[in-house]
């Protein structure tokens, strides 16, 4: 992998695996990671979260409820607990298209495991979730990706500022996204990019809710623009028209077929 550099290529438009090609495959398991290596994604996506005996894994919501086959709030069970769960049947009887027998038994996770199976293979795309409601994650986190030496295979995201400042103090040059979403029409004010430029390297923001204009004063202030999550090649086509920088998808696959025709 080419490094550094990746990220601020005016050549290049980062295809970012947004929870692994989770179209295709049960969301933050191996499998779906796999996949987004194995379509040539230049990032693989992944929510941090830390359970009770303070184990970092991947996994979206707070609940394990969605996603598994059990339930209970992920900061209040132990890995082992989450270990026993089964994290991808769910994927089969939601979209029988996909279902593949492997997904069966697919278990959650850890930060870990998935640095191990991938290592320098691919980049890493981590966000921070709720840390607020995990304290002491980014410490343990970073000390991760320092034991794997993936410093510069990493970028971190996360909609807490403080979380991506405390990263920033450890490392000034990992590439940082400042996550916001917008319920309405998404407008930005120079102050507050100017804020965010401060400490970080770009946006990523609600695809659904942004436009060329919002792309454009983004791009004014130094920062780069990461639209979530974009699943249909007519909206790929528009992030591009727009001017972004790289875009999260479920299906890696299909933003590589729309930039290879650029
Ligand atoms: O990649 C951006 C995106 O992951 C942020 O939203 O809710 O999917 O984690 P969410
Ligand atoms: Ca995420």
């Amino acid at each position: 992998l080419d490094f550094p550099g990746l990220f601020l290529s005016d050549e290049k438009i980062v295809t970012v695996a947004h929870r692994g090609a989770s179209g295709y495959a049960p969301e933050s398991t191996l499998s779906s990671y796999r996949l987004g290596v194995k379509m040539k994604a230049d990032y693989i996506e992944i929510d941090v979260q830390m359970t009770a005996d303070g184990e970092l894994i991947a996994m979206h919501d707070k609940t394990v409820d969605r996603t598994t086959n059990g339930t209970g709030s992920v900061k209040k069970m132990t890995l082992a607990q989450i270990k026993a769960l089964d994290a991808g049947s769910w994927f089969n009887e939601k979209h029988p298209i996909y279902a593949r027998d492997d997904y069966v038994n697919e278990r959650v996770p850890t930060l870990r495991e998935i640095f191990e199976a991938f290592g320098k293979d691919t980049r890493y795309m981590l966000e921070t979730k709720d840390p607020e409601e995990h304290p002491g994650m980014e410490e343990k986190m970073w000390a991760l990706v320092e034991e794997f030496d993936l410093r510069k295979h990493v970028a971190v995201q996360s909609f807490s500022r403080d979380s991506l400042m405390k990263i920033r103090e450890w490392d000034k040059d990992v590439p940082l996204f400042q996550l916001l979403w917008y319920n309405r029409p998404a407008r930005i004010s120079e102050r507050a990019l100017d804020e965010i430029a401060a400490y970080a390297n770009g946006i990523g923001a609600n695809y659904l809710r942004i436009d060329e204009g919002y792309v454009d004063r983004v791009k004014q202030a130094g920062l780069l623009i990461y639209p979530y999550t974009v699943n249909y090649q007519v909206n790929m086509e528009n992030a591009v028209k727009w001017g972004v920088d790289g875009v999260h998808t479920d299906f890696p696959d299909r933003f590589l077929e729309v930039i290879e025709e650029l």
